[in-house]
């Protein structure tokens, strides 16, 4: 049985998957399609409702994108957004301009009382709230049987005609800086368009397995297993569904955190699946033994770990089908092809193009990062792998400046696990932590003697997307007791240092 389906039309915004996320967690499937789809192929997926997202174009210009004009005929409900609210009315016979100020930021909307909107009817929603905008283009005339729903000082906030079931909001109701967003989706989803909430993460397991059974055969697959998440819950889930026929190789670099190589282990190696653990330390020091630029060390830590993964994969004979973590994200971002190729950027760092395979299998390439870590938790994975933080494919040999070795990779092992300690205990954990180990050296004095040894800086930043973060406002207190408990428990350290800077200029990690 398939489920009621919300169509997100992509017009360019960034929040289309905050949209479609937002939907999804209010329990009704969404798919994000580009702007342009024609109206014969959204009949096919015969859709509940349509979410119109923003974009950074004026409508009024020649080359700007547009839906096909026939959607607002279709009698399926239409809610616009920021671009799609003001191409809906502009292409309706509406009037969009450029205002001379434009409002950006959480701005007071109005909720007009006369028409009252069914998406702003839920009785927890206030007459007034704010909102997040960002818009210098307005509706600045609505076309013919629409009428103003909410304002603000500047621009008509939202606006309707409900009698052909067509919505729109100037304001950004996805992101959590606008009040009651998740109210008026709700509204849109079961009010509007009259959705019953059948999307359930529980039924993903069992679909799944059953897809993947007819899809496998008795055929044998392959996976690379990083540790990461969606690797991880990607060989949870083929365990599951073929636990026989499944083998996951994890190439262990040698530059994993404390004990996390052997937690993946423990993971993997009791379920019912073959697992293959090659350490391979050895091998990739002596590949960075005097290799200190970062990119250099990140193209080599690269390159071995496909000719490990080569090796092993050749000793196991010819292996149909090769399974990937690949995300819905994933595939947005890269244009909405399916599995065809292995991309670049997968989270194992990339494997070679002319590796053979007959089939690629991406089980989890419909779900968002929050649905996968809940799926994780569903198939009963440890809660510390499933949430854990982004961690870098060549994993601390970017952490440590300069040549890797043995003796600073003991320490910053050390150091990682000392402040990941006290970071854990916080209420409110910052998005990303760690330790660098510095080649700066600096002198201090231990006991009564001089040392001159490597600093270790501490980075603990605060984003949402780790495309741009802000660095961690820590508490003096906490900052002390990590800096004691380094220098303490590290002989060879005497000096730490906090890294205060956001990215950009800075980027998350120092290489
Ligand atoms: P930067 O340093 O570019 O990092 O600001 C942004 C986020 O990406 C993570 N990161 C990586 N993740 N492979 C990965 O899978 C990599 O090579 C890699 N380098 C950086 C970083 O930890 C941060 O969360």
């Amino acid at each position: 049985m398939r489920n009621e389906l919300i169509l997100v039309l992509d017009f360019g915004g960034q929040y289309k998957e905050l949209i479609a996320g937002m939907v999804r967690k209010l329990s009704v499937y969404s798919e994000i399609h580009p702007g342009d789809l024609s109206v014969e192929e959204i009949r096919k997926m015969n859709p509940i409702g349509i979410i119109l997202t923003g974009g950074p174009n004026s409508v009024y210009l020649p080359n700007s994108s547009k839906c096909d004009p026939a959607i607002f005929d279709l009698d399926i409900p239409v809610l616009g957004i920021c671009y799609g609210m003001q191409m809906m009315c502009g292409m309706l016979g509406g009037e969009v301009r450029q205002s001379s100020t434009g409002e950006y930021g959480r701005i007071a909307v109005t909720v007009s009382d006369n028409p009252q909107s069914q998406l702003f009817a839920d009785t927890g929603i206030d007459k007034q709230f704010f909102a997040l905008m960002s818009h210098r283009d307005a509706v600045t005339r609505l076309p013919n049987d629409f009428l103003q729903t909410a304002f603000t000082n500047n621009c008509i906030a939202a606006c309707e005609n409900s009698a052909k079931k067509l919505y729109g909001i100037q304001f950004h109701p996805e992101t959590k800086h606008t009040e009651y967003g998740s109210g008026i989706f709700h509204n849109f989803l079961y009010e509007i368009c009259g959705a019953k909430g059948d999307y359930k993460l529980d039924d993903y397991i069992g679909t799944q397995v059953e897809k993947l059974r007819k899809q496998v055969g008795k055929d044998r697959v392959l996976l690379a297993l990083s540790g990461g998440v969606d690797s991880s819950v990607c060989a949870s889930l083929l365990s599951k569904a073929l636990p026989e026929q499944l083998t996951c190789i994890f190439v262990d670099h040698g530059f994993m955190r404390q004990n996390e190589g052997d937690q993946i282990e423990s993971v993997f190696s009791k379920r019912k699946l073959n697992f293959i653990r090659v350490n391979a330390q050895e091998r990739f020091l002596n590949k960075l033994k005097h290799v200190s630029e970062p990119e250099a060390k990140r193209k080599l830590i690269g390159e071995e770990f496909i000719r490990v993964f080569e090796e092993e994969s050749a000793k196991l004979g010819d292996i149909p089908f090769l399974a990937q973590g690949t995300i819905y994200p994933d595939i947005v971002e890269s244009g909405g092809k399916h599995g065809a190729a292995i991309k670049s950027h997968h989270n194992v760092g990339g494997l070679p193009t002319n590796l053979r395979f007959t089939g690629v299998i991406e089980p989890l390439s419909g779900l968002f990062k929050d649905e996968v870590r809940v799926l994780g938790r569903k198939l009963g994975l440890p809660v510390s792998l499933v949430n854990r933080q982004p961690f870098p494919g060549p994993g601390l040999a970017i952490r440590i400046m300069g040549e890797v070795t043995l003796e600073k990779l003991d320490i910053i092992r050390k150091a990682d696990a000392i402040l990941r300690e006290e970071l854990d205990r916080m209420k409110k954990r910052p998005s990303q932590y760690f330790t660098v180990l510095t080649d700066t050296y600096s002198v201090g004095v231990k006991g009564d003697e001089r040392t001159y040894s490597p600093v270790i800086a501490v980075r603990a930043v605060t984003t949402d997307d780790f495309m741009t973060c802000d660095y961690a406002a820590l508490p003096h207190k906490i900052l002390s007791r990590v800096s004691s408990r380094i220098t303490s428990e590290i002989p060879q350290i005497c000096r730490v240092v906090y890294d205060i800077t956001s990215k950009p200029p800075a980027t998350v990690e120092w290489e």
